[in-house]
Order: C-alpha cells, then structure tokens, then sequence
C-alpha cells in the first residue's frame, strides 16, 4: 500500500488477538511498529512471533492503558526509540460486561480511565508533532456496541460512543493540517477473547464449545468471525496516501451483523 514504508506507527493493546493482527498487517507493509500492553513477556511473544512471519523488528514498550500516566511514558518511548510517530492506532483492553447494576464505581473509573483519559492523553502528546509535520493519521478500534448497543455491555457501548465522538470532532478540528481522525466498529473478529466469550456461553447453556461459536456464528449474515488480519488491512488502508480523503468516519467491519443502514 502506498505510504507506509518506513513510517512509525505505535498500535495499543496489541499483544494478542486484534492489536496483534493490526500491528503484523502494518509490519508486512513495511511500517516500523510498536506495540504496547501491560504484560512485558505477552508483548515480547508477539513481537517475535510477528518479526518470524513479516521478517520485521517491532518494538515493545509495556503500558496499562488505566493508567494515563504511562500513556504519556509510552509516548516518550516510542519518539525516543523511533523519532517520530506517523500512526497512532489505538486498540483497547477488554471492558468489564455485566448488568448495569454488578458494575462498580471502581469499574467505571479504570474504565473512564482507559477508553477516555488515556485516549485524551495519547492524542494531546502526539498531534502538535503531526501538525507540524503537515500529516498524521490516527484510528481508534472500538466496536460494534457503538452501532449496536447490547445488554450487559454498558462501559463498552457508552465510553467507546464518546470515542468515535471524540474522533469526528477532532478530524474536524485538524483536517485542514493534514491529519486524519477515523474509528472502526468491529464485529465477532476470531481472538482469544472471543474464544472466552464461546467458552462462558458453552458452560453457562450446557452446550459445546463448538455449539456455543455455531450460536453466535448464526447471528453474523457471513456466517464466519473475522480475522484480527482483516481488521489489519482497514487499518493500512486507513493510513496509505491513497485514503487521505476519508476523515471522521466510523466504519463497521462485522460481516453485515449491524443492519442500520448509515
Ligand atoms: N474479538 C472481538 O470479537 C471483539 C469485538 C468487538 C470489540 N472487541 C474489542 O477489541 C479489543 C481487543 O479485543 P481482542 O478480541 O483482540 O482481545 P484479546 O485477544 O484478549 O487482546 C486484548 C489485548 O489487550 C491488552 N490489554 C488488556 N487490558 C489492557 C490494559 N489495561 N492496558 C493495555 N493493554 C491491555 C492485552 O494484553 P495484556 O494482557 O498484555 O495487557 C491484549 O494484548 C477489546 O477492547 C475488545 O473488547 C473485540
């Protein structure tokens, strides 16, 4: 894809399922990657397990994204190890689903934590230095919750809605300096998070693993779960010179689950 050879992209979250997928992607088209999540020997694994598919060297830097203080050390991180930052894609830990009433006030603050102060942390430390530059591209992954809001997933649907928020407004705010702001709403990707959700369904109905992934897998009109890859390929698209046109959009990547049509 045009565009990314050599430049620095930083993916959050990203040493397993999703992030992971989006930082390989990135690596193979030729970006010099970072990657970041809290545990050190999670991230180091996939940084090799990338460098052994691509033949690239990512960078690993530990960060717990509910702490917005090592967001701005990560960010120090990345311009120390790399000069620069061009892509900015952050990913997300997995917030706590359950009804309204089982979620605690400690819950909704690591989580405003980390959907909200960390992102606000993230951005306000690494667009002075894409103004400057006259380009920058930044991508927030949130969910198809944003679209379609489900029962037991509060924090998910109402901070990550903040974030695409969050998003259109700053592409209109930057726009004009080059840099663009887009989020992606994915659907059921194939992650070891989901593997969790088919194994809690499974033991919870008293069915099989492979009963408790057919069930969920009825509800998507392709009938198959994602990819993190496929996540991945928007993302690299997102940040080619052929898409600096496409700014403050939420784009669904969920195998048509969400049927609203805008
Ligand atoms: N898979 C799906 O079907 C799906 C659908 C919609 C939305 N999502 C969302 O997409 C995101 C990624 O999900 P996934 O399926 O790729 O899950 P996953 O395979 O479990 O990966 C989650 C990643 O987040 C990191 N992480 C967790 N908590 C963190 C924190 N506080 N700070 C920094 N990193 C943290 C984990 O690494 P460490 O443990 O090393 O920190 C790991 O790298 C989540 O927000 C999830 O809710 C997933």
């Amino acid at each position: 894809m045009r565009g990314l050879e050599g430049k620095v992209a930083l993916v959050t979250a990203a040493s397993s399922g999703i992030g992971k997928g989006v930082a390989k992607v990135l690596a193979s088209e030729g970006c010099r990657v970072h990657i970041s999540s809290r545990d050190e020997s999670r991230l180091n694994d996939a940084a090799n397990q990338i460098k052994t598919e691509t033949g690239r060297h990512v960078e690993t830097t530990p960060c717990d994204l509910t702490k917005p203080e090592d967001v701005r050390r990560l960010i120090n991180e990345v311009r120390k190890k790399s000069g620069s930052l061009d892509f900015l894609i952050i990913n997300y830990g997995d917030p706590k689903v359950a009804p309204f009433l089982d979620i605690t006030d400690d819950d909704w603050d690591s989580s405003i934590n980390m959907f909200l102060k960390s992102t606000v942390a993230m951005v306000k430390s690494t667009i002075p230095e894409m103004i400057a530059k006259g380009e920058g591209r930044v991508i927030f992954i949130t969910s198809l919750t944003t679209k379609q809001p489900l029962e037991n997933f509060a924090i998910s649907a109402s901070l990550r809605a903040a974030v695409v928020s969050l998003s259109k407004v700053l592409s209109i705010e930057y726009a004009e300096k080059g840099l663009t702001f887009n989020s992606i709403s994915q659907g059921y990707i194939m992650t070891p998070r989901l593997e969790n959700i088919a194994k809690r369904n499974a033991e919870m109905s008293r069915i099989s693993l492979e009963q408790a992934y057919d069930a969920i897998r009825r509800t998507i009109p392709a009938k198959r779960f994602g990819t993190p890859e496929e996540i991945g390929y928007l993302v690299s698209f997102l940040c080619s010179s052929d898409a600096g046109y496409i700014n403050g959009t939420n784009i669904q990547v969920d195998g048509g689950f969400v049927k609203f049509p805008y």
